[in-house]
């Protein structure tokens, strides 16, 4: 499994050195000049845990919560304190767990930020269904939330039953979302699950836009190793059609497709924390990347309250790209928006893309996985899927491996990936 993104890395990179994370951090972090800077908020509390889900959270409990939140109000101000005056950032995205579970603390964890950033294209959290009701999201809109994302998973009870979630009350989720307005709702459903067809798929997408959502993400259900789920991944062949097919449904409706995964029924709707130049992640499990380094959060709760109550940063791991890894970390995450820009590349490198990379786009074009206009490279359904089938082997392989290690040890010493 591992061959596939270590024999890429090493193509890629020029050079046989892995990616290596050590236990090592910087108090300030080098985020003052970074541009196009987006913000990130971790919340790791369920209500009820699912089986097949990767994410560090644990079970809610309001006590722990709000310790919690007392800790994440500190690490903002530890973090935004490290330069005078306020800098500008795109978005603000709530992450988890399930961050509606901390409705009632949303505003204060707002203002903690909006006192070091002005946050120029919204904020964004994530819901489960039982959240979706007139109280919450009155609440979370007056805190200054713009932006919502509902996990429904499926609508259909046969996938509900095979995923343990509940069936959704689709009505009283109606009634909620059309008293109370956001610029985009989206709603997360998983495909490629045994037996999912097509017609399954096509009536999920058509019952959330129907329900008041304006943008989705069909994200391919991934079998992390450490989950206990007993659900097998679709083969290949079966994926791609369902893909394609879902994926060509969308754009005869007219939906814009914004990466692989996401599309919306109107241009302005958009839901995404990972398209970033740079970011700073709050909270425990939180990245942070900027133009020279990543950076992960511990995962422990206990551990993330301890080291910040000493002012210091709950850093885990870090890791120093040398230029062709940080540029193909920059193109990862830009190609998952199915666009690539030759002079985004260069304005944020200094350097050409073709330069860099000329052979590659061009094996890309013979291969039909892009196409390319004056600089500006989209990705083909081809691509699309191949990006798709090529991301889950780096999930297997590197996030994996990474979150693996991370949900059991709050300060590992090194991971090499
Ligand atoms: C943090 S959760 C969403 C919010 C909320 N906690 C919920 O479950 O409704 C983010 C999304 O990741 C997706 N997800 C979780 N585990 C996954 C897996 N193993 N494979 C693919 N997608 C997964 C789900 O679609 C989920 O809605
Ligand atoms: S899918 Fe959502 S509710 Fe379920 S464990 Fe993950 S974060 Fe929590």
């Amino acid at each position: 499994m591992r061959i596939i993104p270590n024999l890429t890395r090493i193509w890629l990179t020029r050079s046989v050195k892995p990616f290596t994370f050590k236990n090592e951090y910087d108090q300030r972090l080098p985020y003052a000049d970074c541009e196009n800077l987006g913000l990130y908020v971790h919340i790791p509390f369920c209500k009820s845990i699912c089986n097949f889900c990767p994410y560090c959270k644990v079970r809610y409990s309001k006590e722990l919560c709000d310790r919690y939140i007392d800790s994440l109000l500190q690490e903002i101000h530890l973090v935004g304190n490290q330069y005078p005056g306020k800098k500008q950032v795109t978005s603000l995205y709530f992450g988890g767990g399930t961050p509606a579970l901390a409705a009632d603390r949303i505003g204060e964890i707002i203002d903690a930020l909006q006192a070091h950033f002005i946050i120029t294209e919204g904020i964004g959290l994530e819901l489960h269904p039982d959240h979706v009701t007139v109280e919450i999201l009155t609440a979370l809109k007056a805190a200054g939330v713009t932006k919502i994302s509902i996990g429904i998973q499926s609508f259909r009870p046969k996938f509900q039953s095979i995923l343990g979630r509940k069936a959704v009350d689709t009505a009283a989720m109606k009634r909620a979302l059309d008293a109370v307005k956001f610029d985009t709702v989206s709603m997360d459903f998983i495909f490629a699950l045994p037996g999912q067809t097509y017609d399954d798929l096509k009536s999920d997408i058509d019952e959330a836009f129907s329900l008041g959502a304006n943008h989705v993400a069909i994200y391919p259900f991934i079998d992390f190793t450490f989950t206990a789920s007993p659900v097998k991944p679709m083969p290949k062949k079966e994926k791609r059609a369902l893909l394609d097919g879902i994926t060509r449904y969308c754009i005869r409706k007219g939906y814009a497709r914004h990466s692989i995964w996401t599309f919306s029924s109107e241009p302005e709707a958009n839901y995404s924390s990972m398209t970033r130049d740079n970011f700073l992640g709050f909270g425990c499990s939180a990245t942070t990347l900027l133009r020279d380094q990543f950076k992960i959060n511990t995962f422990d709760i206990a551990s993330y309250c301890e080291r910040i109550s000493r002012e210091t940063l709950a850093t885990s791991l870090t890791i120093r790209f040398t230029q062709r890894q940080r540029m193909i970390y920059w193109l990862f995450w830009t190609a998952y928006s199915t666009q690539l820009s030759a002079m985004d590349f260069e304005r944020f490198f200094g350097v050409p893309l073709k330069k860099m990379y000329g052979l590659e786009l061009w094996i890309a074009k013979r291969l039909r996985f892009v196409t390319e206009e004056n600089g500006r490279y989209a990705m083909t359904l081809k691509g699309a899927f191949y990006y798709h089938y090529y991301e889950n082997f780096y999930t297997l392989s590197y996030i994996d491996k990474m979150w693996g290690i991370m949900r059991t040890e709050a300060f590992p010493d090194r991971i090499e990936l």
